[in-house]
């Protein structure tokens, strides 16, 4: 049914995410189990955008539900300007997991977490005597969150571009895109250009005035773009020279979701901060977390005139259900092993990928690491061009139409938004991933046959 603004009775009251709603019929998603989700008229659909890439366990997790409800009888809220047993607890273990950034400032979403980083890479340059470096340089295609801080960093004009002016002192440099190599290159071969271009905007920009590198370890919602495995190093090595601190944002990687626990310990780097959210907690509740070394911690301690506390409050950041929610998930994925299984599905479905689109002409790239997938699809692979966004989204309602939601690069750049992206639950099984890989040779073959009959 349709109103008569022209929105669907489904969307009428609610406004949706990044979708224009004339005409809009969004799934009714009503329940989910393991890797599955159920719409409220019965169908089922195979999950394999785990939500937004964060259901990392899977749905249906009793385990998670029970949690939750012992901590909300207990103590259903308490801020962390005091403290409590499920922050205290959760702290501890991911203390665990990230020793070189024991510190963690707990909020409730990816977003978040990296404006917390920002502020906090801010004050501790002014408290150590440096108080000029306050840049932040990122990459382009990378997505950092969708505050106006979060989005400044972000490199993707097609996001950007209605909200500007965006917050000063955010500049971005060239992406690792190896595919459509922004130096024109036709291998990747170290000293990387795309690293280097880091070091030479900050010699431009001044050193005394860059206080921040961030980057994904694998651009994630920009396309997926995996980088030469020494590239994360050089650039770890060029912010250490310069002195400027380097931000690792594992929101989507994190958790197991590209073969290890985050995806940055795959790389032989030292970050000095860390974000995190969405696998945090599987989505079964939203946290986020901002974790820095000990010496950024230090220069946070003084006595209490001092002002150099962080200023910053957070209501619900380190939510104790959030917290007792987060901990048990991170029960399951080190008891079931799932960054390792993450990383052999992910393998087995690159390879069984590769093997059915070989010879699909619209396919210029399939890339990934563990179970964060991307397709990336051209008119033809002498020429590259991306397909059209109509494309995409007829690509997309053929995975639905056969009950598969997959995710796909969205308002990245103009024209070039061409990558189709599969980050399922780390439960995945075969079965489910060889239906994957047999619905999108399907369906890829018949955009194909669209494009070449335009
Ligand atoms: C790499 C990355 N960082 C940050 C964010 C922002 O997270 P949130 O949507 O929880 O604010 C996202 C969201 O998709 C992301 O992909």
């Amino acid at each position: 049914m349709t109103s008569d603004n022209g929105t669907s009775t489904e969307t009428q009251y609610i406004w949706h995410h990044l979708t224009q709603h004339q005409g809009y019929h969004p799934l009714i998603i009503e329940r989910g189990e393991g890797a599955m989700v159920y719409t409220a008229d019965g169908r089922e659909f195979l999950d394999a955008a785990a939500g937004l890439w964060c259901v990392n366990v899977g749905y249906g997790r009793t385990e998670l539900v029970e949690a939750a409800m012992k901590q909300m009888a207990a103590l259903p809220f308490y801020p962390l300007v005091q403290s409590h047993p499920a922050a205290i607890a959760l702290g501890e273990r991911l203390g665990e997991l990230l020793p070189k950034v024991p510190h963690f400032y707990f909020s409730n979403s990816g977003s978040e977490a990296n404006e917390t980083a920002f502020k906090i890479v801010r004050q501790y340059f002014k408290q150590t005597g440096k108080p000029s470096k306050v840049k932040i340089i990122s990459r382009h295609r990378a997505y950092h969150g969708s505050t106006l801080g979060a989005l400044s960093a972000t490199g993707q004009p097609e996001r950007r571009r209605d909200y500007e002016p965006l917050a000063p002192g955010f500049i971005q440099v060239s992406a690792p895109y190896c595919y459509r190599c922004p130096f024109g290159l036709d291998h990747a071969q170290a000293p990387y250009q795309c690293a280097l271009d880091f070091e030479r905007r900050i010699q431009m920009e001044g050193p005394d005035t860059v206080a921040a590198i961030i980057v994904e370890p694998i651009t994630a919602g920009g396309g997926v773009l995996v980088a030469p495995d020494d590239y994360l190093a050089q650039v770890a090595e060029i912010a250490r020279r310069y002195d400027v601190k380097l931000i690792i944002d594992e929101v989507v990687t994190g958790f197991g979701r590209t073969g290890d626990m985050f995806a940055h310990q795959g790389y032989d780097v030292t970050p000095d901060i860390v974000t995190m959210a969405k696998g945090l907690a599987s989505g079964y509740m939203p946290i986020g977390a901002t974790a820095v070394s000990d010496e950024i911690f230090k220069a946070f301690l003084g006595d209490i005139d001092s002002g150099r506390h962080f200023r910053q409050v957070n209501t619900y950041g380190g939510h104790p259900v959030a917290a007792a929610v987060a901990l048990a998930n991170i029960d399951i994925i080190e008891r079931e092993n799932l960054s390792q299984q993450s990383r052999s599905q992910g393998a087995r479905l690159l390879r069984n990928l590769g093997q059915a689109l070989s010879d699909v002409e619209v396919v210029g790239d399939i890339r990934g690491r563990g179970l964060l997938v991307g397709i990336e699809l051209v008119e033809d692979r002498q020429s590259k061009k991306p397909v059209s966004n109509n494309v995409m989204r007829a690509l997309a309602r053929y995975m639905l139409e056969n009950h598969i939601i997959a995710g796909k690069a969205t308002d990245v750049e103009a024209h070039h938004n061409n990558i189709l992206i599969f980050a399922p639950p780390l439960i995945l099984s075969d079965e489910q991933s060889d239906r994957l890989v047999d619905t999108v040779t399907r369906g890829i073959r018949h955009v194909q046959s669209q494009i070449q009959t335009v």
